[in-house]
């Protein structure tokens, strides 16, 4: 009993002067640095505003109409920059790129990227800059065209899915093209050999990978802040499970890593270029000069970075524009009669097709624009002390770039909410991180590397499904009675599924397989 009381009283007197420490240090902050920003309750600072249940770029965006496109957050011990306005997204990720290009601590980072030592949560070290050069060449246009025919494979693999699909009265969109994606993902990561065929993934061997799937899909939907991170010393609490569900994920995914590589190494094969994947390519220079005696844990955190960062963001940005179709029927329209024109109805599109699918790019552009994969880019971190927008910002400061908030901006866009493809008929701004306007992969030296291969993954499979399926809601369902709440997460979803009835356009006899 006796310990019992002192254990209890030693606990309060620890929360006691952390929380002095904490007040003092957040006022010292704000009378330091003088950035506006809401004022913030003793201790927890700004943390009320970001309740487990609040979509933060959306609480973030309302509050940069009271305190402008800059402005500081003060959450537990944190510090967080808000940026919400093209002329200061570029300051940070262009004309002061270097300053603003770590990355914070996170539990993420820390628990389920092999203790930051990936290429996403690294600091801008020559670790970062080893997996960065690699996997960007990995990724380049060359290799990406590489993979032509392994990506006409998954096409042909998904439509031969949906097809089976059409006998279920309706399918979860999402769900579906989840597992189109991670089936692809994988064949470009481990190789055909190792992801096996058509038939493969639709047997139970395929369980394996379902699961790590969903696991892919229950960290992106984790709350955006854990308690942890706001304040160090409570991180044993585990509120919320946040930790023991990355440590989980780490578990179940270091194990799928490891065993892929075994595979590899024990199994010598004549696979050709186009048949490898991600990790063959690099376990063969992996001693060599190309290969710069990269480690086994680097190879690991390259597929571990790429599994994690492109599924999902791609899986929701052709979710997006499917969801946008089938609430805007004559852009749906408007778009399979610009595939009946430039494709045919003979023969299934091809990647050459894309460049004259103008309306499908502009389509997919306008969904970018309004549902960004990551509203808020991942966080930031200052490197030094600097100034921005006539404000010193110190060392260490996170930074959270809204691009949900500039990409709706009604000061940039008109009728920002609506969804409007013809916007860009003459309109050049793109994506590629040139224009601040639009930034859904960045821009800077920690832009998306997967960008090229991420944009043409949405164009081919929406290009796909759309000629050879029609996908309708359920009967009796208006487009106007699709509930689009957007639901809290890292990456953007919702919070009710889309269901959907799939029906052949075109004869699927078109499909023959070659997988
Ligand atoms: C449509 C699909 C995709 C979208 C919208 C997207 C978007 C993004 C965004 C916004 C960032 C953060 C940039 C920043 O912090 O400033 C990012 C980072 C990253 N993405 Fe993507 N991405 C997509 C697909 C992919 C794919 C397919 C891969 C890999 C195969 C990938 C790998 C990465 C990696 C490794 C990073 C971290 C880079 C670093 O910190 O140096 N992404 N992506």
């Amino acid at each position: 009993m006796f310990s019992d009381m002192s254990a209890l009283s030693l606990l309060l007197l620890i929360l006691l002067v952390s929380t002095i420490f904490v007040y003092t240090k957040n006022v010292v902050l704000r009378k330091e640095t003088g950035i506006p920003g809401p004022r913030g309750w003793p201790v927890i600072g700004n943390l009320p505003l970001l309740n487990s249940e609040s979509i933060v770029h959306l609480t973030l965006m309302n509050l940069a109409q009271k305190f402008g496109p800059l402005y500081q957050l003060r959450l537990g011990m944190l510090k967080v920059l808000v940026i919400s306005s093209p002329d200061l997204a570029k300051e940070i990720l262009k004309n002061q790129d270097a300053s603003f290009a770590g990355r914070p601590f996170t539990l993420l980072g820390e628990l389920v990227f092999y203790q930051r030592q990936d290429m996403i949560f690294a600091q801008c070290d020559d670790n970062w800059r080893l997996m960065r050069k690699l996997g960007s060449e990995l990724m380049s246009s060359k290799a990406v065209q590489q993979q032509q025919v392994s990506r006409h494979e998954t096409m042909m693999t998904a439509v031969n899915l949906l097809l089976e699909c059409q006998q279920k009265q309706l399918i979860d969109l999402r769900e579906e093209l989840l597992d189109i994606i991670f089936y692809h993902m994988s064949k470009l990561l481990l190789g055909k050999r190792l992801t096996g065929g058509m038939s493969a993934a639709k047997s139970s061997e395929c369980n394996g990978r379902k699961n790590l799937s969903q696991l892919i899909r229950a960290v992106a939907s984790l709350p955006f802040l854990v308690l942890g991170e706001c304040f160090p010393f409570l991180r044993w609490l585990d509120v919320g499970g946040a930790e023991a569900t990355f440590v989980q994920v780490h578990r179940e995914f270091d194990s799928f890593i490891s065993d892929a590589i075994d595979a590899l190494r024990r199994e010598a094969t004549s696979d050709t270029p186009e048949e490898q994947g991600f990790m063959q390519t690099l376990l063969s220079i992996q001693h060599t000069e190309e290969g710069k005696n990269m480690t086994d844990l680097q190879i690991k955190c390259l597929i571990n970075d790429f599994l994690m960062a492109g599924v999902e963001t791609t899986t929701g940005s052709i979710f997006f524009v499917m969801a946008e179709l089938l609430r805007n029927p004559d852009v749906k329209e408007k778009l399979v009669k610009e595939l009946d024109e430039v494709v045919g109805r003979e023969r299934v599109v091809e990647e050459s097709d894309l460049i004259n699918l103008k309306y499908l790019k502009m389509v997919i552009k306008e969904t970018f624009r309004l549902h960004p994969s990551l509203p808020l880019l991942l966080p930031h971190e200052s490197t030094v002390p600097t100034t921005v927008g006539g404000y010193e910002i110190p060392k260490n400061m996170q930074v959270f770039i809204n691009i949900y908030a500039i990409q709706r901006s009604p000061e940039l866009w008109e009728s920002p909410n609506s969804f409007k493809p013809e916007r860009f008929a003459n309109n050049p701004v793109d994506m590629k991180g040139q224009d601040f306007c639009l930034l859904p992969f960045g821009a800077g030296r920690r832009q998306c590397p997967g960008m090229g291969i991420g944009a043409l993954m949405v164009e081919i499979t929406l290009a796909t499904l759309l000629q050879m399926f029609e996908f309708s809601l359920p009967a009796g369902m208006k487009p106007e009675d699709m509930d689009m709440t957007e639901k809290a997460g890292v990456t953007s979803s919702l919070v009710y599924p889309i269901l959907v009835s799939v029906t052949p356009r075109l004869s699927p006899n078109l499909c023959s397989m070659q997988t």
